[in-house]
């Protein structure tokens, strides 16, 4: 049995507040998650129930107060690993796409790769190319992205993150942002990375795309996991209450 990619347990955070009239909020309670490679996992859950503090839980942006954490065999609560070493290998897609507006879609996807990975610029470029293809920009390359429409700037995004080959792709609600018109080119180039075997965790609101991309889907409530299932028993026959509740107000 190979190792997962990511295996989360018992991981707790507690935001402590800051200012007189707020109370700590208990971001994440126990939360666990295993993570196969070439597995795509959808987490979904209500607004405010630790699901972007989990996953950023996953390549550090997060450091959490106790559980276990092991990301490509690397112990992220121990003190040996090394931070670029393990944002390299993971990939990161935000709701608001992060381009740098100064740069071209080209240079915006060979800039890591050349900082971090240490590429020669002819590698980057023609890696950086390879991608924006593949997220179907082969005619964007020397767009700013002021010039590109929210769906083609996530596209970008997705692109830059690809070209570092990294082996697990977190994105956390990479559709929120956009025009409804636009979810659909996003969605569909996440679909094709997942038939690849990308391996992917996606926090997402889209129920469709749960439904036919994923693996299993997750369910967080108050920073637990409540539920781990394949799409078709999660979203057919349900255990938690909770997550009942949620599907009734959601579907
Ligand atoms: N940096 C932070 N400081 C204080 N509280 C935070 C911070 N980040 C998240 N929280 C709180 O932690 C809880 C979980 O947040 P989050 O992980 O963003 O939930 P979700 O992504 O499911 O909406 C929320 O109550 C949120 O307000
Ligand atoms: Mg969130």
């Amino acid at each position: 049995m190979p190792e997962p990619i990511i295996y989360a347990k018992d991981v707790c955070k507690t935001f402590i507040a800051t200012s007189v009239g707020h109370t700590d909020v208990r971001a994440l309670d126990n939360a666990h998650l295993t993570v196969e490679a070439g597995e795509v996992v959808v987490i979904i859950g209500p607004s405010g129930s630790g699901k972007s503090t989990f996953l950023r839980t996953f390549n550090m942006l997060e450091r959490p107060d106790s559980g276990k954490i092991i990301v490509d065999g690397m112990d992220l609560m121990g003190d040996s690993f090394n931070i670029n070493n393990l944002r390299a290998e993971i990939g990161m897609v935000f709701q608001s796409f992060n381009l740098f507006p100064h740069m071209t879609a080209l240079n915006n996807v060979t800039l890591a790769p050349s900082v971090v990975r240490k590429v020669s610029s002819e590698e980057a470029e023609e890696t950086a190319k390879y991608f924006l293809q593949k997220v179907g920009l082969g005619d964007k390359f020397y767009a700013y992205p002021s010039q590109l429409s929210g769906g083609q700037q996530q596209r970008v995004a997705i692109a830059r993150s690809l070209a570092m080959k990294p082996k697990v792709v977190l994105f956390d609600e990479p559709t929120s942002a956009l025009d409804p018109e636009m979810i659909g080119e996003v969605l569909d180039v996440m679909k094709q990375l997942a038939r690849e075997g990308m391996t992917m965790v996606v926090v997402t609101h889209e129920m469709g795309f749960a439904n036919q991309a994923a693996d299993k889907v997750v369910f967080m409530n108050q920073g637990a996991v409540l539920e781990v299932d394949t799409p078709q028993n999660f979203f057919n026959n349900p255990k938690n209450e909770r997550l009942k509740q949620f599907l009734n107000q959601i579907l």
